[in-house]
């Protein structure tokens, strides 16, 4: 498509999106800071074609990458946070099962479903026979999804056990019990993916779980709950499961099944502040690169899962190392000139990004500079243009109330800028 006609599209789109989009994807994994799946998809719909390759440097829960998979992109995700990396992986994991087979993926959620009911007959039960079925989804699934389920399984779980001593401090004691004896169950599994799919389930559900229900910074800054409310543990994940496949069935998968038949996801848990070496692995370029950079001094987006964390095993330590290595996090907000740190970190890391990109579009959504962050936008605005990148599209959007809540800051309104080398 003409450079022109993109440009005029661009402009016709209510980046607002007061009116809400039917189909688009909805992640039921809660994370401050995400963007609507309505923003990707627009820019996926403007900027890509079916079959090309999207990467998202900066994936969260992977909202981009989402949308890419159901409208038949192939996308690469990073992020540092293995809670977001987890809910990459397996959400677009489902997505891209339902859109090759509607069949395996209706199976897999009855499985789910009886495993939480503790049926015998689900095929997921150790003490069944040889669990075919599960095992058949699985090479299917390895297909598809890089690194293979066993491979990520062991990238981004630790030494997973919930009945453990820092969970005792936010969970009823009972609650914990209940979760720890599910989580043994689900370890029992076969399939990797399964057991993914179970540790994201817990790490979906485990904030309402525990007796501090207030707002995410409680979590992050450590405000433990004064007293403790059980919570039914399995009625939590039944109800869960049943809001996420309602949703996944009203979900529009646009993707053809030639798509399918290679890799369509790849999902790197990778620090952009290191300058460790990182392979795209894709045999075709890159088209887009499509991201929500993180805020300046506005959200901790590692701490505010800690939870999750403690439900795979990691220790306060290893929580501590990945928070240093976080781009703008909240809590670096005190320390001397933290803004403009963020600004060059960013910038540096967006350099890098670039490389991977020969011909296409860069979008990047940053704060709008009314939030006295418009340093990150300069920044990195200077560092693509010296990398031969042009500005192409600007737009400003509001960002709705709900996000505001969720993600704890006072910022409204955002930037989408888009960036074009020929
Ligand atoms: C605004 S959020 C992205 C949200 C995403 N668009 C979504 O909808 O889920 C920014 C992301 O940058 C990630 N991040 C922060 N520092 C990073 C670093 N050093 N390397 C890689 N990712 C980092 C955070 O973990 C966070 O997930």
């Amino acid at each position: 498509m003409k450079k022109s006609t993109i440009a005029s599209q661009l402009k016709l789109i209510d980046w607002d999106f007061s009116v809400a989009q039917k189909g688009v994807t909805t992640l039921p994994h809660w994370y401050p800071g995400t963007f609507t799946s309505q923003v990707p998809s627009a820019l996926i719909q403007s900027l890509t074609r079916h079959g090309d390759v999207i990467f998202d440097p900066f994936s969260g829960v992977g909202t981009t990458a989402a949308e890419a998979i159901r409208l038949g992109r192939r996308v690469w995700v990073t992020d540092l946070n293995p809670i977001g990396a987890l809910s990459s992986y397996v959400f677009c994991g489902l997505l891209a099962l339902k859109a090759c087979s509607e069949k395996d993926f209706e199976a897999f959620f009855k499985n789910v479903v009886d495993f939480i009911d503790e049926s015998s007959q689900s095929i997921f039960c150790k003490d069944e026979a040889i669990d075919e079925h599960a095992l058949d989804m699985q090479q299917y699934l390895d297909g598809m999804l890089s690194p293979s389920s066993r491979r990520f399984e062991e990238v981004v779980v630790k030494r997973p056990q919930l009945n453990n001593e820092a969970l005792e401090s936010w969970i009823h004691k009972s609650s914990l019990l209940e979760l720890d004896e599910f989580l043994k169950k689900a370890l029992t599994l076969q399939s990797p993916f399964a057991r993914l799919f179970f540790h994201y389930m817990i790490s979906s559900n485990i904030r309402s779980m525990s007796s501090q229900v207030k707002s995410w910074g409680h979590i992050a800054d450590n405000v433990k709950p004064k007293a403790f409310t059980y919570k039914h543990v399995r009625s939590y994940f039944k109800k869960w499961v049943v809001r996420f496949l309602g949703s996944l069935r009203k979900t529009e998968v646009r993707a053809n099944n030639n798509l399918f038949d290679g890799m369509v996801l790849r999902v790197d848990v990778y620090d952009w502040s290191s300058s460790d070496d990182l392979l795209s692995y894709y045999d075709i370029p890159v088209s887009a690169i499509i991201t929500s950079p993180p805020y300046g001094d506005a959200i901790d987006y590692l701490y505010s899962q800690k939870l999750s964390f403690y439900s795979l095993g990691y220790t306060e330590e290893e929580i501590k190392i990945l928070v240093s290595r976080e781009i703008g996090a909240r809590r670096k907000r005190f320390n001397k000139d933290s803004r403009r740190v963020w600004a060059e970190e960013l910038a540096s890391a967006v350099e890098r990004q670039a490389k991977f990109i020969e011909t296409g579009f860069i979008a990047a959504i940053l704060p709008h500079k009314n939030h006295g962050r418009e340093i990150g936008l300069n920044l990195m605005r200077e560092q693509l243009e010296l990398s031969g990148w042009s500005a192409f599209f600007e737009v400003d959007r509001s960002i709705s109330q709900k996000r505001t809540r969720q993600s704890w800051t006072s910022i409204k309104q955002e930037t989408i800028s888009i960036f074009y080398k020929g």
